[in-house]
């Protein structure tokens, strides 16, 4: 069974009403009839999701950036994944680096791992993502790195709850700084990562789950990424907020 493209775009904290209302006019302008071929998640900050949601083009979904570690409380400023789900958002996007690496945050593999199975057991469709730094690749450490983050998934989650999951693996190096990972380098790492959950989780789940890559993904770099043969989609940042998301949303073609 061919696995769907998959394409998600992650605005991060960037967005005024303004500016989403002027993104999403010029995306509903130009998409026709839905691609049945690409599933498209996008990511507004939080405060943005309800205005986001209605103005979406046809079939797209929305997610949000992250969520909770576990139920709701007294945690001021959270938002947890049961809230999520009763505000009819299918997504959450956990273990971004800029999560786990921003001094401020500092995620470790565990609180992600902890997150996700939360995630998934109140009803919730996770990109979780992985990657390394530019000192873990130069020091051969690349393989390790993601293997160790995915272990931390892995651990807490059935089999079953992979059909919920997409992988997004994104070079830290790569975000945002305009250094995309080779198509080369980036089929090695998803192949990679695809013999580990065949090995550690199930075959099927290594022949289903989508693989995203995610770092740098511009209109002219995404065709010959997608067409590497374990590159399932990206996972786009600035790209998402810019007319070019929808060539990035074409790159199966
Ligand atoms: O989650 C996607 C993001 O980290 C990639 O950012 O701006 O390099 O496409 P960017």
């Amino acid at each position: 069974m061919p696995r769907k493209f998959f394409v998600g775009g992650n605005w991060k904290c960037n967005g005024t009403r303004e500016s989403i209302a002027s993104l999403l006019k010029d995306f509903n302008g130009a998409v026709g009839e839905p691609d049945l071929d690409v599933q498209i998640v996008v990511a507004p900050p939080f405060v943005h999701c309800d205005f986001t949601k209605e103005k979406l083009p046809k079939g797209w979904e929305l997610s949000v950036q992250n969520c909770w570690i576990g139920k709701g409380g007294a945690f001021t400023g959270e938002v947890s994944a049961e809230m999520i789900k009763d505000a009819g958002i299918p997504w959450v996007i956990l273990g971004h680096s800029e999560r786990r690496h921003l001094p401020q945050l500092k995620e470790s593999d565990e609180t992600v791992a902890v997150k996700v199975a939360y995630a998934l057991a109140n009803g919730l469709k996770v990109m979780a993502c992985i990657g390394e730094l530019l000192e873990e690749r130069e020091a051969g450490q690349t393989q390790a790195v993601n293997e160790r983050q995915l272990k931390a998934i892995a651990a807490k989650l059935k089999e079953e709850d992979w059909k919920n999951v997409v992988i997004a693996y994104e070079p830290v190096w790569a975000i945002g700084t305009g250094k995309v990972a080779t198509p080369e380098q980036a089929q090695e790492v998803h192949e990679h990562v695809r013999a580990w959950v065949a090995s550690n989780v199930s075959p099927s789940v290594a022949a289903e789950v989508r693989i995203l890559y995610g770092g740098s993904v511009t209109a002219k770099n995404c065709v010959e990424l997608a067409g590497k043969p374990d590159v399932d989609g990206f996972l786009v940042g600035g790209a998402s907020l810019k007319p070019e998301f929808l060539d990035i949303i074409a790159a199966h073609k």
